[in-house]
């Protein structure tokens, strides 16, 4: 699924381009993941798991822009990624209903609403294909993901126990929200 492009305007006073990512934007797409990965232990990915080659990044891009029910957003600065955005519908017809969505942004462009606005385009997409609510997961702990989320709307609705372990061998829960749309 395609995003339509779209300029934004930040808090202060700067825009960005909302877009899906081209095959050509893979390599601003890698140093995005890879420079995430350094700067925050909410993601996933640890640093030595950012493995990806043209290849497999190019795959990645068209993935999400010919499935039908994947769209990825990525937030452009000049040429540079900033953050990203991705949801995705479930396939199966008893769960057509549910979207999960995920997010990230650099540090340099925190708490200038790129957050608040990715998740209010991605509503707005999520609603016309027809889904009913919303689905995201954030590691406890995490102030600002929770603050991001419900100012958004979402409610916690389970958790996890110990559902990261961190390199240090300390573990936080998996914290389950939800957003009717
Ligand atoms: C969480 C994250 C996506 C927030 O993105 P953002 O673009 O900074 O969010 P916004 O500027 O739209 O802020 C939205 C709201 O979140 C809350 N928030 C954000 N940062 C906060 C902070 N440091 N303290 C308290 N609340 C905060 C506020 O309610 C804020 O609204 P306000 O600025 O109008 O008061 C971003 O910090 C990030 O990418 N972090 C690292 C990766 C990550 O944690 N991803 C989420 C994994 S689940």
């Amino acid at each position: 699924m395609k995003y339509e492009e779209k300029k934004i305007l930040l808090r202060n006073g700067k825009t960005v381009v909302f877009k899906s990512p081209s095959e050509d934007d893979w390599r601003a797409m890698i140093d995005y993941i890879t420079c995430m990965a350094a700067e925050t232990p909410y993601i996933l990915r640890e640093p030595d798991e950012c493995d990806d080659t043209e290849e497999s990044e190019k795959a990645f891009i068209r993935r999400y822009n010919e499935s039908e029910n994947e769209c990825m957003i990525a937030v452009f600065d000049g040429g540079k990624v900033v953050g990203n955005c991705n949801m995705s519908i479930k396939n199966r017809k008893k769960v057509r209903h549910r979207a999960e969505l995920g997010i990230g942004i650099r540090k340099s462009h925190y708490r200038l609403g790129i957050g608040t606005a990715l998740i209010t385009e991605l509503s707005v997409l999520a609603r016309k294909a027809g889904c009913t609510q919303f689905e995201l997961t954030y590691v406890d702990g995490n102030y600002r993901a929770k603050g991001l989320y419900e100012k958004c709307g979402f409610v916690e609705v389970g958790r996890m126990p110990c559902g990261v372990r961190f390199g240090d061998g300390t573990y936080a829960d998996d914290v389950y929200m939800r957003k009717l749309l």
